[in-house]
């Protein structure tokens, strides 16, 4: 099969995909490919090796069980000895403690970080933020970011650790796996399954984007309860690719592979994308945010954020989530004598969120797209000042609204981040976050009469007692 070109015109477009969540896909490059009746025959069709990925432990319940089998041209043992990649990567973390990173209650926020000059593809241009827990105990997450400017070249990574959920946010990332291929837009989401190998191109140079990687367990879509059988995120606009492979000589060709956030190099001398048919139901897939269907308060109060759910990563707690994937997508707001913004908060979960494109409706600047920030546990957080006085001022009268020409996003969590060093020292870090909250005053009144200031009332020693205050 030719090898289209990774350039913008070489078919990717027109790529074909499978539809579904969850499915168990079967697909095949060249027609028989995929053998009948059995999963491991003596002998497979075209001289095909047979070879299992699994993503569940073998006897996790039928329910949980992923794994796939991938029929290919040599099997992906056929390489030499993993060693220590030169250079290292010292900006990615696996196992979160006090060696690796830090705590704060402090609201966080970064502005969003410039792409390199420097060539650098999307292994070196990643870099972790946030996380908790460790990739060895199998439990816990790690929140990375990415700015990146070239192809990868001559290299396929692989990612042991667990899961990664990549919401690219500027320039189109074209990935190759070994289940063939995906086009992924900003507006777009992708999952690379632990233990896949991928090759990340990316045709509009430069690029940056957040990933969510989760450690021993997997994203499923979230139950929805009494909303019914349908909305928010549709099985069906999920879409795994079909079998695409290549069959090239590539003397000195890089298996990268992140192994306890450690980098390792092998080579082999040929192309990992030799996969010519599979089937199964572990495999990467895509999804289209625009094709959410959100629901909404239609009377009174804001609903919590976890209403616009995509996926979920569970812990072993049931409705308590390892990582959600929450989406803040166009929308109308029409509730009535409501505060229509998000409302002020403190959560027990940990919240991260980053912003596509747009201005996000709680934050009337200072949160740009291609920007972050943490509010992790008990951390408040809420509106701005703009945005609570801009509310307040449109009154009860206010006419429905459509929000629009936005995306933000939410990783929230139910273990609490610690922060890498790098994150908390950037250039980036808006020190001055915390001002945009201070001018919040106060409108308190009693009896139909503005309050004494409070700083006032605590320093004459008056109290406002009930009765005072009518209450
Ligand atoms: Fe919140």
């Amino acid at each position: 099969m030719e090898k289209p070109s990774r350039d913008d015109s070489g078919g990717w477009a027109e790529l074909e995909y499978q539809s579904g969540f969850g499915n168990h896909f079967s697909s095949e490059a060249l027609p028989g490919a995929l053998p009948t009746g059995q999963n491991n025959p003596l002998l497979c069709p075209y001289g095909l090796y047979a070879e299992q990925i699994s993503g569940t432990a073998f006897t996790a319940p039928r329910k949980q069980n992923q794994r796939s089998w991938l029929y290919r041209i040599k099997p992906s043992v056929t390489h030499e000895p993993f060693h220590p990649r030169i250079p290292g990567h010292k900006h990615l973390v696996s196992e979160f403690n006090q060696l690796t990173s830090s705590v704060t209650p402090t609201q966080l926020r970064w502005k969003p970080a410039d792409v390199p000059d420097a060539p650098t593809d999307f292994i070196d241009g990643l870099y972790t933020i946030c996380g908790a827990g460790s990739s060895f105990l199998r439990h816990g997450y790690a929140i990375h970011m990415y700015a990146a400017n070239k192809s990868m070249d001559g290299c396929a990574f692989c990612n042991a650790d667990g899961d990664f959920l990549i919401v690219p946010q500027k320039g189109r990332l074209l990935i190759t796996t070994e289940c063939g291929k995906l086009q992924v837009s900003p507006g777009e989401m992708v999952v690379l399954p632990q233990g896949f190998r991928f090759a990340i191109d990316l045709p509009d140079g430069p690029s940056r984007g957040y990933v969510a990687e989760v450690f021993g367990t997997h994203f499923q879509l979230p139950e929805l309860g009494p909303i019914g059988a349908n909305g928010l995120a549709s099985p069906r606009d999920f879409l795994a690719p079909t079998a695409w492979f290549e069959e090239s000589f590539l003397p000195g060709y890089t298996i990268v592979q992140k192994f306890g956030g450690e980098l390792f190099t092998a080579k082999q001398d040929f192309s990992p994308f030799n996969v010519v048919a599979w089937h199964g139901n572990y495999v990467p897939y895509k999804y289209d945010l625009s094709k959410f269907c959100p629901y909404n308060t239609v009377l009174v109060d804001h609903g919590d954020p976890s209403i616009n759910t995509v996926l979920t990563a569970p812990s072993d707690k049931v409705g308590v989530a390892l990582l959600d994937f929450v989406i803040f997508p166009p929308r109308w707001l029409v509730a009535e004598h409501t505060f229509r913004p998000p409302y002020y908060h403190r959560n027990c979960m940990s919240e991260f969120m980053g912003l596509i494109y747009g201005i996000y409706e709680a934050k009337a600047d200072g949160f740009l797209p291609g920007g972050a920030s943490l509010h992790s546990c008990m951390t408040p957080h809420g509106p701005d000042t703009k945005t609570y006085e801009a509310t307040i001022a449109r009154g009860e009268d206010a006419e429905p609204l459509r929000i629009s020409g936005t995306v933000a996003f939410m990783f929230e969590s139910s273990l609490i981040p610690r922060v890498c060093p790098w994150a908390l020292e950037s250039p980036n870090v808006d020190a001055d976050y915390y001002r945009c909250w201070i001018g919040l005053r106060s409108h308190f009144s009693c009896n139909g009469r503005q309050a004494v200031n409070s700083s006032l009332t605590a320093n004459s020693g008056e109290v406002l007692l009930g009765d005072k205050c009518g209450a």
